[in-house]
């Protein structure tokens, strides 16, 4: 297993080209599951998570090739419906080949994720608006059996507006017989991205971008060429470094898919100017505490709250930082405890009290933006860190050692 030695206090400056997002290929991925053709993603980041998206559409009888951040999917010689345990259990996204599979072959056949680091992450909202556009879901030792002659619009309202559960929904609704209503629909870029992909492959989804999505059933979709849009999660990461360690600038990003963690950052001291893509950051002399609460999109993404709180941990004072959207996903406290941070938590509010600084020392990564809430740590402290189990920063962060280190930071990575 890899680890990460990084040197804190190195002062960083430079540029940095943002990645394409996670969150988006993922879902474009299992949409060209949806044709029979070849569908081409271009600005694909070279991540575990893509990669282990890859085995499970070749497991499913896809062919891809991957080049040059360019992926090539062709889904016509589809013929095995099943997305093994093996893989769901390593990411949940595997979960996106439900909606698809089910709409285009009328079965399919998934494990169920199980639990994961923050907390239980049912399911049940995918499940229940399927049975909704006429599917027959059974469970078999672990195995999730979606059936349906052919899928049939419905009205579908969810409790909570899901990611994960808009993404299947559309993806199966496109090619449902009639007209499917979802409401409190998810608002996220990568949900627009996958809408506004769907329709160039020839869907009829309208409201894009609202809470109230329309969908009407086409018979057939067509091969698209596709860019995939660029990571605001990364940029994130990557300004909160800007914040605390040196004048950076990100090029390759969206500065409209930032608006709050951009007005949060400005609040606690920063300077910051931006085009339409790119964003330049000038290091805070004294960090002011500032509160956020995780919402849905608009809101402070919860992807950021863990990097946020190593941000908060070296601020001048007292800030609250509350998850509404998971609220168990707090297992970076203790590692940034560890590097001499004061966090307390109280049910899903940390409450951390500003110190002077942070010093280095073993931590470990426990999900994908914990890990980079500890390379932000670690960079900042004095002296040195290792953080260990780094195969989780691998999931969702593109070459992220070697773009800090063309910033001036002071990161290797071991093999062991
Ligand atoms: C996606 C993102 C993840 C991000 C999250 C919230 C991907 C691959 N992952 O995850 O990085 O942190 O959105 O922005 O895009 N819920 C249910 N039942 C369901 C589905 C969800 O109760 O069937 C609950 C969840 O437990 C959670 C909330 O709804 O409390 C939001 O989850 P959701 O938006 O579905 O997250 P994901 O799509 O899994």
């Amino acid at each position: 297993m890899d680890k990460f030695i990084i040197n804190g206090g190195n002062p960083i400056s430079g540029s940095v080209d943002i990645s394409g997002a996670k969150n988006a290929v993922l879902p474009l991925m299992t949409a060209a599951l949806l044709v029979d053709g070849e569908t081409t993603i271009n600005s694909v980041p070279d991540l575990r998570d893509t990669r282990t998206m890859i085995r499970l559409l070749k497991i499913i009888g896809a062919e891809v090739a991957f080049k040059n951040n360019s992926l090539a999917i062709n889904a016509s010689g589809v013929n095995n419906l099943e997305a093994p345990y093996d893989l769901v259990k390593t990411m949940r996204a595997s979960f996106y080949v439900l909606g698809p599979l089910l709409a285009r072959f009328g079965e399919v056949r998934v494990s169920l994720p199980g639990g994961c680091a923050w907390g239980p992450r049912p399911v049940d909202y995918h499940l229940k608006g399927l049975e909704k556009l006429g599917a027959t879901i059974s469970l078999e030792s672990g195995y999730i059996m979606a059936k349906a002659k052919y899928l049939k619009g419905n009205k579908i309202s969810f409790d909570f507006p899901s990611v994960g559960a808009t993404g299947n929904i559309l993806m199966a609704s496109v090619l449902a017989r009639g007209e499917t209503r979802i409401e409190n629909a998810a608002k996220e870029p990568e949900i627009v991205q996958l809408c506004e992909v769907l329709n160039k492959m020839g869907a009829n989804i309208i409201g894009i971008g609202t809470d109230k999505i329309t969908v009407h059933g086409v018979d057939k979709l067509h091969s698209v060429d596709i860019d995939v849009i660029p990571d605001r999660v990364e940029a994130g990461t990557y300004l909160i470094a800007g914040a605390t360690m040196g004048d950076i600038t990100l090029n390759n990003c969206n500065p409209k898919h930032l608006e709050d963690v951009i007005d949060k950052l400005k609040l606690s001291g920063a300077n910051i100017s931006s085009t339409e893509n790119s964003l330049s950051i000038e290091k805070i002399e004294l960090v002011e505490a500032v509160d956020v609460t995780t919402e849905v999109y608009p809101g402070f993404p919860t992807d950021l709250q863990a990097q946020w709180m190593a941000f908060m941990s070296i601020a001048n004072g007292k800030s609250t930082i509350i998850d509404t959207v998971y609220h168990d996903r707090f297992t970076h406290i203790p590692e940034l405890n560890r590097l001499g941070a004061d966090i307390q938590l109280k049910d899903n509010k940390a409450i951390v009290n500003g110190v002077k600084k942070l010093t280095g020392a073993q931590v470990m990564s426990t999900d994908i933006r914990a890990s980079a809430a500890l390379i932000l740590g670690a960079i900042m402290a004095e002296g040195k860190t290792e953080i260990s189990r780094v195969y989780h920063i691998d999931r969702g962060y593109d070459s992220i050692e070697k773009k800090f280190q063309s910033l001036g930071a002071d990161i290797k990575r071991i093999n062991q």
